[in-house]
């Protein structure tokens, strides 16, 4: 079997919980942002823009944004909660931040600009998949949270995040999880 094929048809995410920072490196890091911006793209408007979070930034914005807004938008809080927010981005060496980011058109719905928003976020995934490292794509609460938008340069009256994807270590294989039946999903017609 093609091995683009026997890749696809077996990668897995590993939740953020279940990696380690470890080290992407330099060279792997440009393979996956150049594997990104290679997304089918009606219009080539390029709808979108990639925020990489790494070293310090990690920890500056559990400091600046998610302490600070957890704090604002929750009742029930303790240390543990506050100082799991501060670290959250630690969870990762490298986490991409993706946001969509509609240009005006006559031609292009701005739905397709988030489909293709969506096929960055993935050739991300896939990407970095390829590469070995754990990886997921979250959206968690943050991603629905207009200074974090405006801090990694979003505009709030039109962009959203699509979401962050984390790329760490793996710290064991993950195991399959239920995939969609075959049958139930797809359908041929004649
Ligand atoms: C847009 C989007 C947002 C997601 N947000 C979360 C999230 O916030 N938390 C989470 O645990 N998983 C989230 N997921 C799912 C993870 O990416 C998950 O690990 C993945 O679906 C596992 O499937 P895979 O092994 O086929 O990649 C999200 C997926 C997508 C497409």
């Amino acid at each position: 079997m093609n091995e683009i094929i026997k890749f696809l048809k077996k990668r897995r995410s590993v939740t953020a919980k279940k990696m380690l920072p470890g080290k992407v490196t330099e060279s792997d890091l440009n393979d996956i942002l150049e594997c990104a911006l290679r997304v089918p793209d009606h219009g080539a408007l390029s709808p979108w823009r990639l925020i990489v979070i790494q070293n310090d930034m990690r920890k500056t914005l559990g400091e600046e944004i998610l302490v600070p807004e957890f704090k604002k938008n929750n009742t029930d809080l303790d240390e543990e909660k506050l100082l799991f927010e501060k670290n959250r981005f630690l969870r990762a060496d490298k986490i991409i931040a993706v946001i969509y980011s509609p240009i005006e058109s006559v031609k292009i719905p701005s739905w397709e600009m988030m489909l293709s928003t969506g096929a960055v976020c993935q050739n991300i995934t896939i990407a970095a998949q390829s590469l070995n490292y754990a990886v997921q794509w979250v959206t968690e609460w943050y991603s629905y949270n207009d200074k974090m938008l405006e801090y990694l340069g979003g505009d709030i009256s039109k962009d959203k995040l699509a979401g962050f994807i984390y790329i760490g270590e793996k710290k064991e294989d993950p195991v399959e999880r239920i995939r969609p039946k075959f049958d139930k999903i797809i359908k041929f017609l004649n």
